[in-house]
């Protein structure tokens, strides 16, 4: 594998009772790159993030990131290498402040009993790395505010927080801009390409808009296998993708643009 990729699965499949959900699946992500997974509802893009995470076992395959195996690894191991989904380890909880919510996922990466924590020492530290992050996500001036009162897309921006309080060297997005209106996409996409910097992201994401202005690789899955892959300005010329995506709930590949 060269050093280029940080994550490759060859031939990767999942099967559930007979029915391919992921078929022989190569995917190549260069490191530091934007790589977004599309495909029409049922592809196979979930399904491929839980095979990539472990929280399915995949039927056939290998998955390697960084040069390692890790088609054994368990979640735990994956989230120690740097492999990181949002949305699913980084819940937040809504009567928790902000501040607490990123402070949990330091903790949690850091994995250590919460009693080392009660020195005042390091919860200043984690304090102090905890608003840093938030100052990452544009939400510095709602460090003390609840949770629950944050509006949805400040919520999604949180959940990056603590995504990125794992420190990830591969973030896994499902989805990141799903339910949100307008303003509250813009402010998400432009999110994710600011943290993205130094990172590697992948992610799944229905929005063509939002695709086609960070991503800079796509994979489209149709019925479980690679129909297409490359830039978006190949990949939606692609008469095999206008195709798969005719007749969808998500719309034109073109028209979202
Ligand atoms: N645990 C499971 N058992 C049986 N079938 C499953 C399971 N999980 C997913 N599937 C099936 O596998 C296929 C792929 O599902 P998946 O959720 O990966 O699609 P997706 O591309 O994420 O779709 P969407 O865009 O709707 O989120 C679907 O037909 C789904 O019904
Ligand atoms: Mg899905």
């Amino acid at each position: 594998m060269s050093d280029d990729l940080i994550l490759q699965t060859e031939q990767l499949s999942k099967e559930f009772r007979g029915f391919t959900a992921v078929n022989s699946v190569n995917l190549a992500v260069r490191r530091g790159s934007i790589h977004a997974l599309i495909g029409p509802n049922g592809a196979g893009k979930t399904t491929c993030f839980n095979l990539l995470t472990k929280f399915l076992e995949p039927t056939s395959g290998r998955i390697v990131f960084n040069g390692h195996d890790i088609t054994r690894e368990r979640p735990a191991q994956i989230a120690r290498r740097g492999i990181i989904r949002s949305f699913q380890i980084s819940a937040v909880f809504p009567h928790l402040t902000l501040m607490e919510n990123v402070r949990l996922g330091l903790q949690r990466r850091l994995g250590v009993s919460f009693q080392f924590w009660r020195s005042e020492r390091m919860l200043e530290q984690l304090d102090a790395r905890a608003l840093e992050l938030l100052q990452e996500v544009g939400l510095r001036d709602l460090a003390h505010e609840e949770t629950v009162n944050l509006p949805y897309g400040r919520k999604r921006a949180l959940e990056i927080a603590t995504t990125l309080a794992m420190e990830p060297e591969l973030m896994l997005l499902d989805e990141p801009t799903q339910g949100m209106g307008h303003e509250d996409v813009e402010r998400v996409t432009q999110l994710i390409k600011k943290v993205a910097a130094g990172r590697t992201v992948l992610m799944v994401e229905h929005n063509m808009k939002v695709v086609s202005t960070i991503a800079d690789k796509i994979t489209v899955l149709q019925r479980g296998a690679v129909l297409a892959e490359g830039p978006y300005a190949e990949v939606s010329r692609n008469p095999l993708v206008m195709e798969a995506y005719m007749g969808t709930t998500e719309g034109q590949l073109q028209g979202a643009h």
